[in-house]
């Protein structure tokens, strides 16, 4: 699977100069009142958007933004415009329409080098049904259709993969990047160390199955372990348990010990007595949650247990923080996990908002191998699933 997907062209193996380029992005950013809150998607476009200007092609990004329904004011991509204009040093045009007339004349009147930046292609609900009249008349913008959009790509909308029905249909550089990384993960060098987190297992059962496939060690932590160690028959207070996949839980248990896959699940638990920031709280061992207290993190005990299972890795990948990190009496567990990844040599791959912001907050993202900037992507990717935008994609 991985040498297909290596297989596809790329914006280098197509002429692009003086040609009008349509580009996928993902400017898909925690926003705050019209501001965006954290660049590190925008940033990672940079490659591509770069390449083209230096091969003098008409540029024209397109991006959808949140979920809206219909247009929604405060999900318009213009400040985005800014944004891009300030890390490329060179006007971004915005246009307010996605499709139509304005979008046509705005990209006609586009010099060699120049930008256009779309409205977000959600405000038309055709983009989700991937509607082929809205693929057409967004392909009419271009002469060549360029996907830089992993982290969308699981979608099979008509801006990511509609599209390439109607243009010559080509990965961007942070596309191939994004393949090439997570394909290391298909075939990885061992031992190969999972760890999983976040709050729901059912989100996340489809990568788990996937991972078992491939991993030597399983580290599941955050809200998901819950189910398990319920599954397990431990009594879980008032914790998040998702009791109709108690049984999906302990198929997972088995598989792991039919494939001879170490499953680390916490030892012991950062309890509190409400879901607060700052509520009143202890640590305790699984099996002693007291009743109507709630698990909020990993325990310092299962947190060196996984930093040790981590030490010995070739391969890591990591994906869900491992209790409520966003609050810092919960955040240990995360932080300790995101320690020992970038204390280790191995390659590591770190995918999910909540992880990354964890990394960044210790200063310590540059020692990771990738940081991916898909998060159901890279979960799909992994899963084995073929992502539609991949799919859509130009053969070499
Ligand atoms: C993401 O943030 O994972 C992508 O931009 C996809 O967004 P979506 O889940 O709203 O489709």
């Amino acid at each position: 699977m991985a040498e297909q997907l290596l297989a596809k062209k790329t914006v280098r193996d197509v002429p692009t100069t003086g040609r009008t380029v349509l580009v996928r992005c993902d400017f898909n950013v925690p926003m705050d009142d019209g501001h965006v809150k954290d660049d590190t998607r925008l940033r990672a476009h940079m490659p591509t958007i770069e390449y083209l200007i230096g091969q003098r092609a008409r540029i024209v990004l397109c991006s959808h933004l949140g979920r809206p329904k219909g247009r929604t004011p405060g999900l318009s991509l213009r400040p985005i415009a800014g944004v891009l204009q300030d890390l490329l040093q060179r006007p971004v045009q915005f246009c307010p329409d996605t499709i139509g007339p304005r979008a046509r004349r705005a990209a006609d009147g586009l010099l060699p080098g120049g930008i256009l930046l779309l409205e977000n292609t959600r405000f038309y609900p055709e983009e989700e049904r991937n509607d082929p009249a809205f693929s057409r008349a967004l392909a009419a913008l271009g002469d060549l259709y360029v996907d830089d959009a992993f982290s969308a790509a699981h979608r099979a909308h008509a801006s990511t993969a509609g599209v390439a029905a109607f243009l010559p249909a080509v990965a961007g550089l942070l596309m191939e990047q994004e393949i090439a990384m997570l394909s290391r993960l298909l075939d990885p060098e061992r031992p190969f160390v999972a760890i999983v987190g976040g709050a729901k297992v059912s989100d996340k059962l489809g990568v788990l199955e996937g991972l078992l496939q491939r991993v030597d060690k399983l580290l599941v932590g955050g809200g998901m372990a819950n189910t398990f160690l319920a599954a397990l028959g431990h009594r879980m207070g008032s914790s998040l348990v998702e009791t109709g996949h108690l049984r999906a839980a302990s198929d997972i248990i088995a598989k792991a010990k039919e494939r001879g896959v170490d499953l680390l699940l916490p030892v012991d638990l950062v309890v509190a007595d409400y879901f607060l920031a700052e509520p009143d709280r202890r640590t305790v061992d699984v099996g002693q949650v007291p009743p109507d207290w709630i698990a909020m993190d990993i325990g310092p005990v299962t947190a060196e247990r996984f930093a040790v299972a981590l030490r010995d890795a070739k391969t890591i990948f990591w994906n869900g923080p491992l209790g409520v990190a966003e609050w810092p009496n919960f955040a240990n567990g995360t932080l300790q996990v995101a320690r020992a990844i970038a204390e280790c040599k191995a390659f590591s791959v770190v995918g999910g908002g909540d992880s990354i912001a964890a990394l960044n907050r210790l200063g310590l993202a540059g020692r990771i191998g990738h940081i991916s900037t898909g998060g159901g992507a890279s979960l799909e990717f992994l899963e084995g699933k073929q992502l539609p935008g991949i799919a859509a994609l130009q053969d070499k």
